[in-house]
């Protein structure tokens, strides 16, 4: 270092992201934020954007797994993905989505499958869809200890039985029953409830009742905070956009044209460039050309 250079001080580390702490940031009235992250890469991304939570969402069977919907996905593959995000992440909280037929069928089934994500990939907590039943499962996974996000509104484990991926709580009836499901999960234990697809009006008029953070994707802006799909939000994924997403870059455009350039380079032989190889003294390339004439 010279004479009037100072060392720069490294960034200050951010407290991990707590259940107290994200309490704390809807009584205060501060946005939560929320991303999905299925790799090492995704998690870096996060963590370096300071996300308060980043979820291993069940969408990671479609964004990255290449499945044609979340329900195929088994526990084993999304534990996979969520012990790469762990090892990618401190700050954030990690939440782990509980999969398509790994916790409905008994209070035991949910437990142990929560265990899972928490033992073996490392989650701080687990998310589960849907009210009715699950709220019940969201209770006893709860009393074994480990935290619950709940999920109402467009929950698509389910879809096919909702009438596809579309808007829920659109009459005042079907309001209510997303309602029900929030107060439920509520009631069970839940620390935050993620709504999915549903009017910005049944949003509003429902957040007074809900002590909870509320995280909302295609909910309006009357939430405690926002969850996006990182594939979507990117700009990564070549699939079908829903109507709430909004894109904040075209990474998949970039990803293509760097390919591009590359295979353009081999072609033509413009890479590699002596820069990118590796070199061998003269006398010692002599004297494997002699060993190479003697073979
Ligand atoms: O799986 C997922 O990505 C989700 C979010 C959309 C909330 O459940």
């Amino acid at each position: 270092m010279s004479a009037g250079t100072r060392a720069t001080a490294p960034p200050a580390k951010r407290p991990a992201i707590t259940l107290s702490k994200l309490a704390e940031k809807k009584a205060l009235g501060e946005p939560i934020v929320m991303v999905t992250a299925y790799d090492y890469p995704s998690a870096q991304v996060a963590e370096a954007a300071g996300v308060d939570v980043a979820l291993v969402g069940d969408s990671g069977a479609m964004t990255v797994l290449g499945y044609p919907s979340t329900v195929p996905v088994s526990i084993d593959e999304m534990l996979m993905l969520a012990g790469a995000v762990r090892r990618g992440l401190s700050t954030p909280l990690l939440v782990g989505d509980l999969p398509f037929g790994s916790y409905e069928v008994s209070n035991e089934q949910a437990v142990a499958t929560a265990q899972r994500f928490v033992k073996e990939a490392g989650c701080d907590a687990v998310k589960l869809e849907r009210g009715g039943v699950v709220a019940e499962r969201a209770a006893a996974i709860v009393a074994a200890g480990i935290p619950v996000m709940g999920h109402v509104g467009l929950t698509p484990q389910t879809a096919t039985a909702l009438g596809g991926y579309r808007s829920q709580g659109r009459t005042a009836d079907r309001a209510m029953q997303v309602v029900e499901d929030a107060l439920a999960l509520q009631e069970a234990g839940c620390f935050a409830i993620v709504f999915e697809a549903v009017p910005s009006e049944l949003t509003e008029a429902v957040m007074p009742r809900i002590e909870i953070p509320v995280i909302g994707i295609g909910a309006g802006p009357s939430t405690d905070g926002q969850v996006l799909v990182f594939h979507d939000l990117l700009g990564i994924y070549d699939g079908h956009a829903a109507r709430f997403v909004k894109r904040y870059g075209s990474i998949r455009e970039a990803m293509i044209k760097g390919v591009e350039a590359y295979a353009a380079d081999v072609r033509d032989r413009h890479y590699p460039a002596p820069e990118h190889g590796y070199t061998m003294a003269p006398d010692e390339v002599a004297r494997l050309k002699e060993l190479l004439a003697e073979h």
